[in-house]
């Protein structure tokens, strides 16, 4: 908003600017006079709902014709609002561009500090108790000592860097500064102001928020730094609220975690939303709600977006990706989902159009409070997480899949070839290959249980610890990570990996050398490494080779604990071909080290491995060894 010469109020009457000075003011009146805002909603350039244009004056903002201006009432409204002041109503955000150096002023009014509340909706589904109790406290903190008063600023445009390395810090923008006074001895805030009557908050990442009590007026002051090394200007959004921060940010807390990907695509999810049990109430409205989250996504190799990575009108400026972000082309897939370790609701993001062998970052958001947004809406102007790293594999030969209707719990990268099944329209048949193979495996296995007196009386079954549905519930689990093997790029080095059929061409035609990839020759005739777990990837897939992170340890022992001896599972001795068929579990969670269903960058060193204890593994008869899967 462009800074207006100091004019007595008889000057302004006549002078040009007139027209400028009358709209600045009448925002201001506007809060008391609701029909002045009407009035300049006539006025198109006036921000609205709609965040995606910019408001740039570049010419009168108001054409006087537009309606009746009482003169009056705005000069008795200007003897106490500083030029080039404007206000901002509760829960009203109000774009402006800034120049480099440049310094803009605004006001909270009093009567928008002392106002009434806006209305807070119902919330997240298990949020409700929490709600209740914070209003309590709000409204005893009112009565004591005037307002709390939530000043928000989102960086939404920033300049750029005329450096051509986009991947060094110095293509980051410098910050805005944000500063308050509650003095009316202050009126305009900002960096040549009396420090003791203001309050400098540094902003980060393009978000900044001041919290205090008020039961003045509260003056705001924004300022755009000096620098040689950026062109172009800044737009910012700034809001003030009584009722909670207009902008969120929640720092320290991404809540949002990789599950897996491939070289063009990604899965990502929510922590558990809930604890609740899944006959609960609260466990069904999550299911039952539609996706209240969204991400964006961002190549790492532009790190100018840092600049502005804790603010939502930034990222919808700056990202290149998104999933469930209202008013963004190209939207991904984003759905509730209770896939993972405990069954608990969470939200998931299918991500595509990555580019392959690279680093991205990726960060949750809200926009607004979920289910509204814009001026009005409590917290309406989005809520950003911390980010996330993520990297997307280099080779065409893994494809992420998730989704199946049998292996339900499985959510990977698998091997593919793409060629047969084209990533774009290919991944559904490759799904159903996979799927309906485990899921006829599986029926042999429940002929030969049913075998077994499973569902009768105590006394008779054959453990007291274990039944029958325990045993079918850890073979599923059991059949699902063998049949369906965990894929990574063949060029992956990491020690935990085991390359898999090596003998095959690539889908490019290449093979591989015994010189060239530096494997030896015994390795490329080993069984182990020459074929795949599953007969159906050499014969019907047929990806080329590729690197396979082995099914852990523990969902072998979880199944010959669970079933019956007589079904005859034994897992291989350590030594003795265990270390090739399974692997174990990392403490590290950034680390995936073996496969097993519900993995996820967080979860997996979470779960307790005190299934252990078993001593006595005879190699596998019976219906393992047959299907060639051990
Ligand atoms: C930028 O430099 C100009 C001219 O020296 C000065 O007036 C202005 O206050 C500076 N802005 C900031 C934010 O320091
Ligand atoms: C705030 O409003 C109350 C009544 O709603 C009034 O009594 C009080 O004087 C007002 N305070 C200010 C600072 O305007
Ligand atoms: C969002 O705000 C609207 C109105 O401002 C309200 O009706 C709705 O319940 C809120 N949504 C949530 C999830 O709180
Ligand atoms: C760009 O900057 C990064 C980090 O500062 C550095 O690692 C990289 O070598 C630079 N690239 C070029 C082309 O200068
Ligand atoms: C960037 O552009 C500005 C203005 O054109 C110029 O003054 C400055 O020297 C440039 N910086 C670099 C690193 O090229
Ligand atoms: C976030 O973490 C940093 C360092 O770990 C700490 O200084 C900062 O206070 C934390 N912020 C919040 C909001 O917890
Ligand atoms: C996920 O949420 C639960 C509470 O619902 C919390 O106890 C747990 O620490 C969270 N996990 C992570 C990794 O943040
Ligand atoms: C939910 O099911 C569990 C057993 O699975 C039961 O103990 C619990 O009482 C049920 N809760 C409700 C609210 O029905
Ligand atoms: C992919 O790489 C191209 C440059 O090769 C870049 O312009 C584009 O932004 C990248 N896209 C994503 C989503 O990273
Ligand atoms: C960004 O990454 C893509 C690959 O994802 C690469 O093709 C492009 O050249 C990179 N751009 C820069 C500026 O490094
Ligand atoms: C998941 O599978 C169901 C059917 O099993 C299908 O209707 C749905 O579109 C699939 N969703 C995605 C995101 O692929
Ligand atoms: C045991 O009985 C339960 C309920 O009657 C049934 O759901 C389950 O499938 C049975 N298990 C076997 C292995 O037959």
């Amino acid at each position: 908003m462009p800074l207006l010469p100091k004019l007595t109020p008889l000057q302004s009457r006549f002078a040009a600017s007139l027209a400028a000075s009358v709209f600045l003011l009448l925002v201001y009146l506007s809060l008391t006079k609701p029909h002045f805002a009407y009035a300049l909603e006539l006025d198109s350039r006036i921000p609205s709902e709609d965040h995606n244009h910019y408001f740039i004056f570049d010419e009168d903002p108001l054409d006087i014709s537009n309606g009746p201006i009482d003169i009056e009432q705005v000069e008795r409204i200007a003897a106490r609002a500083e030029a080039g002041t404007s206000a901002l109503a509760n829960n009203d955000a109000q774009k402006s561009n800034i120049n480099i150096g440049e310094t803009q002023n605004w006001v909270f009014p009093s009567e928008a500090v002392n106002g009434s509340h806006g209305a807070t909706g119902v919330g997240l589904p298990s949020e409700k108790l929490e709600e209740r109790d914070v209003d309590i406290e709000v409204a005893e903190l009112r009565k004591r000592a005037g307002n709390t008063v939530y000043i928000s600023l989102n960086t939404c445009l920033q300049p750029s860097s005329n450096t051509t390395n986009t991947t060094s810090n110095a293509a980051i923008p410098p910050q805005l500064t944000l500063y308050i006074s509650l003095s009316d001895s202050n009126q305009t805030p900002g960096p040549g102001s009396d420090s003791s009557t203001q309050q400098t908050i540094t902003v980060d990442g393009g978000y900044a928020l001041f919290k205090g009590t008020a039961d003045g007026d509260v003056y705001i002051g924004i300022s755009a730094p000096n620098t040689t090394a950026f062109e172009g200007i800044w737009n910012y959004e700034v809001a003030a609220s009584i009722d909670a921060p207009f902008h969120g940010l929640h720092q320290n807390s991404s809540n949002l975690y990789f599950v897996d990907g491939d070289n063009h695509a990604a899965l990502l999810i929510t922590n558990d939303t809930t604890e609740a049990d899944s006959n609960s109430t609260v466990y069904q409205e999550w299911m039952n709600l539609s996706p209240p989250w969204g991400v964006f996504a961002a190549n790492q190799n532009d790190t100018a977006i840092l600049g502005v990575k804790n603010s939502f009108c930034g990222l919808r400026t700056y990202a290149q990706i998104a999933a469930n972000i209202d008013g963004f082309t190209n939207q991904n897939v984003a759905k509730m989902t209770n896939r993972g370790l405990g069954g608990k609701p969470k939200e998931q993001f299918y991500i595509t159009g990555l580019n392959a062998s690279s680093n991205y970052w990726g960060m949750l958001a809200m926009v607004g409070n979920s289910t509204a947004h814009g001026n009005g809406v409590v917290g309406g102007g989005g809520t950003v997480w911390d980010v996330i790293d993520f990297q997307t594999k280099s080779e065409d030969n893994c494809a992420l899949m998730y989704n199946l209707s049998f292996c339900s719990e499985v959510a990977y990268a698998v091997p593919t070839n793409p060629d047969k099944y084209p990533p774009t329209t290919g991944l559904p048949d490759l799904a159903g290959l996979y799927d309906s193979h485990a899921a006829q495996m599986y029926q042999y296995f429940n002929y030969s249980l049913q075998q077994i007196p499973c569902n009768t009386t105590s006394s008779s079954q054959y453990s007291l610890a274990r039944n029958c549905d325990d045993c079918a519930r850890a073979y599923k689990q059991w059949l699902c990570a063998v049949t369906i093997p965990r894929c990574e790029d063949y060029s992956n080095t990491s020690p935990y990996l085991m390359p898999r059929n090596l003998g095959q061409p690539f889908a490019n035609g290449s093979t591989i050398s015994a010189s060239e990839f530096g494997v030896t020759q015994q390795l490329l005739n080993s069984v182990a490494t020459n074929s795949s777990r599953n007969p159906i990837i050499d014969e019907t897939i047929q990806p080329g080779p590729y690197k396979e992170v082995l099914p852990c340890q523990d969902l072998c022992w979880d199944l010959i604990q669970s079933c019956p001896a007589a079904l005859g599972f034994a897992c291989p001795l350590p030594g003795a071909g265990l270390e090739d068929s399974y692997g174990i579990r990392s403490n590290n969670s950034g680390l995936i080290t073996c496969s097993y269903l519900g993995a996820a960058y967080y979860l997996s060193g979470a779960v307790s491995i005190s299934i252990l204890g078993v001593r006595t593994m005879v190699l596998l008869i019976s219906v393992a060894v047959l299907m060639n899967l051990l």
